[in-house]
């Protein structure tokens, strides 16, 4: 059952879909604090971590993906390189939340749409147990990437989120990114285009005082 109601997933999104994310932008600052609660560390992922990583990974990012799947996507990042920032729980060590910091090159397609084209890099794949939502922690992990980056010479923090995923919107525009544009894939008979513009759908964003300042 499972497996038929996957195949009708992907069969309707190969004849036609559409997605739409907006770009998030944000400016490297000097010094950014990083309010760690009690109880929870931060830290940057080694390649001991990839099974827990693949294990903690939630259902609304890799619900579809195989054990295997997971492990070869979290692989295939460690071996590229790409840094992963992790949350912890200091008592059990369990994996409760991350994201992956991946260069932007100038070739990328959102490169027209960043304000501030220098060192940039993009939050990919962020998430938090679904037990520890609503605790500031994705707002934390960004924020931690943001100052882990800054010190490794990049001046800029671009992120694509689903406007699905209001509480990711949320925890970015918490921390002062600002939406520059938007992103769409259209998918139609299998063939898949995708573009970006600076235009974004204000209407379909959570509000908060510092978004709209
Ligand atoms: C997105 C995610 C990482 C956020 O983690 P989190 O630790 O709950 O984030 P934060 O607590 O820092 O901020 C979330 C904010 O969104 C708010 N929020 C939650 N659900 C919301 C909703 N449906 N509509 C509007 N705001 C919402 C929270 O109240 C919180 O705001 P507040 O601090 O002002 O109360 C987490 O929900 C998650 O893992 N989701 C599944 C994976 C995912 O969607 N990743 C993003 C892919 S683009």
């Amino acid at each position: 059952m499972v497996g038929l109601k996957l195949f009708l997933y992907r069969a309707r999104n190969r004849l036609f879909s559409r997605r739409a994310w907006v770009v998030l932008c944000r400016p490297l600052e000097p010094h950014t604090e990083t309010d760690i609660p009690d109880g929870i560390e931060v830290r940057e992922a080694s390649a001991s971590d990839v099974e827990a990583i693949a294990r903690a990974l939630p259902d609304e990012l890799a619900g579809r993906l195989s054990r295997e799947k997971r492990m070869a996507t979290v692989n295939e990042r460690f071996g590229a390189g790409v840094p992963c920032i992790l949350a912890t729980d200091s008592d059990s060590s369990q994996v409760i939340g991350g994201c992956w910091c991946r260069k932007v090159t100038p070739g990328s397609m959102l490169w027209p749409l960043l304000p501030n084209r220098g060192v940039v890099f993009e939050i990919s794949t962020l998430f938090v147990d679904p037990d520890y939502r609503g605790k500031n922690l994705g707002s934390i992990l960004v924020e931690y990437a943001c100052s882990m980056m800054k010190g490794r010479g990049f001046n800029g923090c671009v992120s694509l989120v689903w406007y699905t995923r209001p509480a990711s919107v949320k925890a970015h525009l918490k921390i002062g990114f600002k939406p520059v544009g938007e992103k769409v894939t259209l998918s139609f008979l299998g063939v898949r285009r995708s573009h970006v513009h600076p235009g974004f759908r204000q209407e379909r964003l959570p509000s908060t005082s510092k978004a709209s300042s």
